[in-house]
């Protein structure tokens, strides 16, 4: 559920009419609903309300200091995955104390700064991660407190650029190799074995992949209780899909239940790292038509929104729902929604069908996860303006970027 509807033929973020923040703020514009990712923050929050847990909400979904901040205010953790989200957060007043760091590529400088900032847990993805992070935090004087990320080996069944807990996926160590790892880790003055982690991929719709991880990585605890070495938590990492089109994920409410039903009688506490669960539907992209390109073939919007603000479609080929700012009465027709970035690659939507004029506004839904953060400046176009609705009143939380901007720190030759 979220919170941009129509109200009298135009379409509403909370209160606040997308027509009118197209016109204050100009287009493309990324617009966000505080109501919306609070209240799927709460949905994962309170589905596990009666057990230990922490939700880790995953910062590169969408990284905006007003995002992090209206989840630091609910008491959310964050899983950061660089020493840039890592500053976000604390920039944005996240604790850094319920603070896990994924990553199968943390540099020293990365390692330093978590430690010094006194993070919850490192997931680390390697067994040559984890000699140097001991190394690293013996020489601070500290104990790093690690999990270790195991591939358990299932099929997410999502696409493959986004599915990560097969073998052939560079995240995390084999489950035949964890035992020997981990007492390794345990082992290591540096550290501190704190939990076990895995995360197998994202946009999941079914519950059967996370509840197969959950069976091996349960498995994998109890062969390591038997040696002695005790997990404190099990972060079952993020992946829960939304509804794009027609999908039907299982609600977080139903996937942390069929979670618990599984930790019955263990005292293992439970970490999450959601990031599209809870902003993808928090979010929408709107830009205006252009102009409209009507061959016998094929129709075009020219939109002024591209690959370069939202890649989903480019990258992945995902389907993102497209509609109509003001819906028009009359004569649909199919369009391709396609930006004026020189790639033929460059499209929003493809085969969409829809009644336009040149400068009417479409929506793109589910934008608020994986799009800004995956943002470019190709073609030299400015990044577009992200705005935060809260009730009837609206924020810029990032300033559309100026053309001067994009230059910033580049020189010429002497
Ligand atoms: N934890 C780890 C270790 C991850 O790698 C990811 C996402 C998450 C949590 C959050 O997953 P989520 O709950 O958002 O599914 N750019 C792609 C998605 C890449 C996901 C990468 N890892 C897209 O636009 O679909």
């Amino acid at each position: 559920m979220d919170y941009f509807l129509y109200q009298e033929g135009t379409l509403h973020a909370e209160q606040c009419s997308v027509v009118d923040l197209a016109h204050t703020y100009g287009t493309p514009l990324y617009i966000y609903s505080r109501a919306t990712l609070e209240r799927h923050w709460h949905a994962f929050d309170s589905a596990v309300a009666n057990h230990p847990h922490l939700i880790c909400y995953a910062v590169k979904a969408n990284s905006n200091l007003a995002v992090l901040n209206v989840l630091a205010r609910l008491g959310s953790g964050f899983d950061i995955v660089s020493g840039g989200e890592l500053a976000r957060v604390i920039e944005a007043g996240g604790d850094p104390s319920k603070v896990v760091f994924s990553g199968v590529g943390k540099t020293v400088a990365e390692m330093e700064m978590a430690l010094g900032l006194g993070i919850y847990c490192f997931n680390v993805e390697s067994a040559a991660e984890l000699e140097l992070l001991n190394e690293v935090a013996l020489r601070l004087g500290k104990v790093a407190p690690v999990s270790l990320r195991v591939n358990p080996d299932v099929d997410a069944g999502t696409h493959p650029y986004i599915s990560t807990g097969l073998k052939e996926n560079k995240f995390g160590i084999a489950m035949e190799e964890a035992e020997r790892i981990f007492i390794r880790a345990h082992q290591l003055p540096g550290l501190e074995v704190k939990g076990a982690d895995c995360h197998i991929g994202s946009q999941l719709t079914e519950i059967q992949p996370f509840l197969d991880a959950m069976d091996r990585m349960l498995g994998l605890i109890d062969r390591l209780a038997e040696q002695g070495v005790n997990i404190a938590h099990l972060d079952v990492g993020g992946g829960l899909g939304v509804t794009y089109d027609d999908e039907q994920p299982p609600a977080p409410s139903d996937y942390a239940a069929a979670l618990l039903d599984k930790l019955e009688g263990r005292d293992l506490k439970l970490i999450f790292e959601p990031g599209r669960a809870i902003a993808a539907n928090a979010g929408i992209f709107v830009t205006q038509v252009l102009y409209l390109k009507e061959n016998s073939d094929k129709n075009f919007a020219l939109v002024d929104g591209a690959m370069n603000d939202l890649i989903r479609p480019s990258l992945y080929s995902a389907w993102q729902k497209i509609i109509p700012v003001v819906p028009r009465a009359g004569v649909e027709r199919n369009y391709d929604v396609v930006g004026p970035v020189c790639e033929t690659g460059d499209f929003l939507g493809k085969d969409r069908m829809l009644n336009l004029q040149a400068k009417d506004l479409l929506a793109v839904r589910s934008s608020g996860a994986y799009g800004f953060t995956m943002s470019s400046n190709y073609n030299s176009r400015p990044r577009a303006a992200e705005v935060m609705v809260d009730g009837d009143k609206h924020y810029v939380v990032r300033a559309r970027e100026t053309v001067s901007q994009l230059w910033q720190g580049e020189q010429l030759l002497p």
